[in-house]
């Protein structure tokens, strides 16, 4: 099985109506959509999903913005895929992120980045049971 990795697209994408170009940059870079969901973090499970930040400067806002609407986690398999998520995404701050990468065409700053991507394959994997259980993920599909 190819690999597995987990992508959210955050509050500014789902405000600004860019979750269809994101998804469809996503499929034009050769991932398969395992399971997708619209959900609604609360400050509790926003601050658990980035416990990993919680002495940064920035950890507060973060919370805030991730809690501003829903967002719309995504499993994505692709041979790879952890590695070829963060390539297709781009370096966190737009200003750095390669031409052509989803955070070049359409962040804004740091931290309103559009999409997350897990930065691991042992993070994928609790990242992606984080949002989903194992009813939720259809396999064998043949999408
Ligand atoms: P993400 O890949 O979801 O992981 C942590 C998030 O914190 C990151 O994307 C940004 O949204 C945010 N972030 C990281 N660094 C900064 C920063 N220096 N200032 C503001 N937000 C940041």
């Amino acid at each position: 099985m190819a690999e597995r990795t987990l992508a959210i697209l955050k509050p500014d994408c789902i405000r600004r109506n860019l979750a269809g170009k994101v998804l469809d940059n996503l499929l034009d870079a050769g991932f398969k959509i395992v399971a997708l969901k619209m959900v609604k973090l609360t400050k509790e499970t926003a601050g658990e999903f980035y416990a990993v930040h919680n002495e940064r400067p920035f950890y507060n806002d973060l919370l805030v913005f991730m809690t501003e609407t829903k967002v719309i986690p995504i499993i994505l398999e692709k041979q790879n895929a952890v590695t070829e998520l963060r390539k297709t995404i781009g370096a966190t701050d737009p200003a750095e992120a390669e031409d052509g990468t989803i955070r070049k065409l359409y962040a804004e700053n740091k931290q309103n980045n559009i999409i997350h991507a897990s930065d691991s394959v042992e993070n994928a994997r609790i990242e992606i049971s984080f949002f989903f259980s194992a009813k939720e993920i259809i396999e064998n599909n043949t999408l």
